[in-house]
């Protein structure tokens, strides 16, 4: 497995990180034999980086993890480094309500995650929303405690803008961004990736498939549960995900001639992107986990990345990458 370094100051991690929201939640239902057999595969081909939250089924993620861990060879369960997001407060409902990013919560997030883990550290933690009400260097002073004191190794960011980013990586050394990019969301190009690159912090990016829309594997039709993030999202609507989808059958074409699947040409084009940008793989089953894991293998030249330029124009997609109401948590978008 290729590795890449979170930054000047972060650890050395797999090239590609398995994010596992999908196992608990926001995806519809997921298999929880299959999740762990998911996890341990990874594992087991050399993925070093797992990312969670809190939030993700209230604690179900970090106690699926937890469990796959503890199942896991000695060897295999050192490997893993687990980036841990925090602050999203839910209801018992699942309801979201606001973020909280006050240092005793933060402290308080934290002992908890370390319980459900199982861990005796987190490797990189992250508020995963500014929380409006609390300056960020409060926020980031918080985890930089936790670091002193040996319960986090390395401190990250998610999904803020570049004023931000600016006041954490003054306050303590900040690993990486965990932020969307892909093909079809490229809004970090202009003021936020020079700014990471100007301070030596990496990228971890999720949403490299757009949630499955750029996957080469979802269709029109699909079905999707109430509970399902897909349902409510502005890409997957109506006339936006014929649109969409339209782009995906461009990109077919240049896969096809690769001999490669639609997905990994999406991931490979985020790898081509950059060293210091690290792709979160969002699968939940072994065989999307080797699917995904083949675009190590798949070199785009210049005029590979033409054609995906031609075929997926920067500005093509249709619609905002989250509805309106969660589009306005976002510091990132400011
Ligand atoms: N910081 C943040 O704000 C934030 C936000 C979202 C996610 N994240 C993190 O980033 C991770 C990845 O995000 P994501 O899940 O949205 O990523 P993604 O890779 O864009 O989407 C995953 C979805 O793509 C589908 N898919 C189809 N082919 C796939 C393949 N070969 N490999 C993987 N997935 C495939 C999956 O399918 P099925 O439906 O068939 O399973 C799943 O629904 C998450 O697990 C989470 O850890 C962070």
């Amino acid at each position: 497995m290729h590795t890449r370094s979170l930054g000047t100051t972060g650890p050395q991690v797999s090239a590609l990180g398995l994010g596992c929201m999908g196992m608990s939640a926001l995806y519809g239902d997921a298999d929880r034999a299959e999740s762990i057999a998911t996890l341990h595969a990874a594992l087991e081909a050399g993925v070093t980086l797992l990312d969670t939250g809190d939030f993700y089924g209230m604690g179900h993620n970090e106690m699926l993890i937890g469990e796959a861990l503890r199942a896991a060879p000695p060897a295999r369960r050192e490997q893993a480094l687990i980036s841990v997001k925090f602050g999203a407060l839910r209801d018992p409902d699942g309801n979201w309500s606001g973020y909280d990013g006050r240092p005793a919560a933060v402290k308080n997030f934290a002992a908890y995650s370390l319980q459900r883990l199982g861990v005796d550290h987190i490797d990189v933690y992250r508020i995963a929303r500014l929380d409006p009400d609390v300056p960020i260097e409060e926020t980031v002073g918080a985890i930089a405690e936790l670091v002193e004191k040996g319960h986090v190794r390395h401190i990250g960011l998610s999904e803020v803008g570049e004023e931000t980013i600016r006041r954490a990586a003054a306050t303590a050394p900040i690993s990486d961004l965990q932020i969307e990019y892909s093909l079809i969301t490229r809004g970090i190009e202009d003021r936020i990736l020079p700014t990471t690159r100007e301070l030596g912090i990496a990228i971890t990016a999720y949403g490299v498939l757009s949630r499955g829309l750029i996957s080469g594997h979802f269709h029109r039709d699909r079905q999707l549960a109430p509970n399902d993030f897909r349902a409510h999202s502005p890409r997957f609507q109506g006339e936006n995900l014929q649109r969409n989808l339209d782009l995906v059958d461009a990109l077919r074409k240049i896969a096809e001639q690769k001999g490669a699947t639609v997905a990994q040409i999406a991931i490979a084009w985020v790898l081509s992107r950059g060293e210091d940008i690290v792709p979160l793989i969002g699968a939940r089953t072994r065989e999307r986990l080797a699917e995904s894991l083949g675009a190590l293998d798949v070199t785009l030249d210049e005029a590979d990345l033409a054609a995906i330029e031609q075929a997926v124009p920067a500005d093509a997609v249709a619609g905002e990458r989250y509805p309106a109401a969660q589009m306005a948590h976002l510091d990132s978008e400011r």
